[in-house]
């Protein structure tokens, strides 16, 4: 018995994981409905014996990847990803703008996101939203020097940063070391100009907002369907 989300996700899974040819060099996002079309993945190479190689963009991807039978290269020796995959927290349809980084692997996911000649972006129904900040924060991953000062600075842009916690009570930290705040914004009508300013603060290393980066919106349904956005 699977929540609607859940038969959404594994919906979504299964559509991205039969857009995989043979040899494909992959990018490989992070999170739960990454999880499952990694699953997806792993099941098509065991019955068709594809070869495939990809760049994760977590240490939790890299484990599942390899376990699925994906060899594992560096972004520096494969400079151009024929199709990433990644899932998102926001999705606007019509400028495929997103917010992303809940996971907490936000900077890898963009580096492999502009790396990518096509990203397609794996979501549920219910991400789907009119404006950016509607329903999740903006992740900023900050360099912990200084972090409370940095923190002031993004304040100053209208929102309330907030540090995140690992479920321990510490500061959660990326994969790089960092620090995140989620910045929590009111619904943003111009994500560009956000975007620059926060970029634009000294500390901060990078934020979940992704502006034209994403090529193709796959968006799975409670009933088990998907959907491609226009
Ligand atoms: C990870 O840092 C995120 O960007 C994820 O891609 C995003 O949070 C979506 O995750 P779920 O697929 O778990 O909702």
């Amino acid at each position: 018995s699977r929540s609607p989300q859940d038969t959404a996700k594994h919906a979504v899974a299964e559509k991205a994981a039969a857009m995989v040819e043979d040899k494909m060099v992959l990018g490989l996002g992070s999170g739960s409905t990454m999880r499952l079309t990694l699953l997806s993945i792993g099941r098509r190479i065991q019955a068709e014996g594809l070869s495939l190689k990809g760049v994760p963009t977590s240490e939790a991807t890299a484990v599942l990847a390899r376990e699925q039978g994906i060899e594992l290269v560096e972004l520096d020796a494969r400079p151009e990803l024929d199709l990433a995959f990644d899932g998102a927290d926001e999705v606007v349809p019509g400028s495929f703008a997103l917010t992303k980084g809940l996971g907490g692997a936000l900077l890898r996911e963009k580096l492999v996101a502009i790396a990518a000649s096509w990203l397609v972006i794996l979501v549920d129904d219910g991400k789907l939203v009119d404006q950016l900040g509607s329903r999740s924060p903006i992740p900023v991953e900050v360099v912990p020097f200084a972090h409370k000062t940095t923190a002031r600075r993004l304040a100053k842009l209208g929102g309330e940063p907030v540090l995140r916690l690992a479920s321990d009570g510490t500061p959660f930290r990326s994969d790089g070391g960092n620090l995140i705040y989620d910045l929590k914004m009111p619904p943003i009508g111009a994500p560009e100009g956000l975007a620059a300013a926060i970029k634009g603060i000294t500390g901060v290393v990078e934020h979940g907002i992704f502006l034209g980066m994403a090529k193709d919106v796959i968006v799975g349904n409670a009933d088990g369907t998907t959907r491609r956005l226009p």
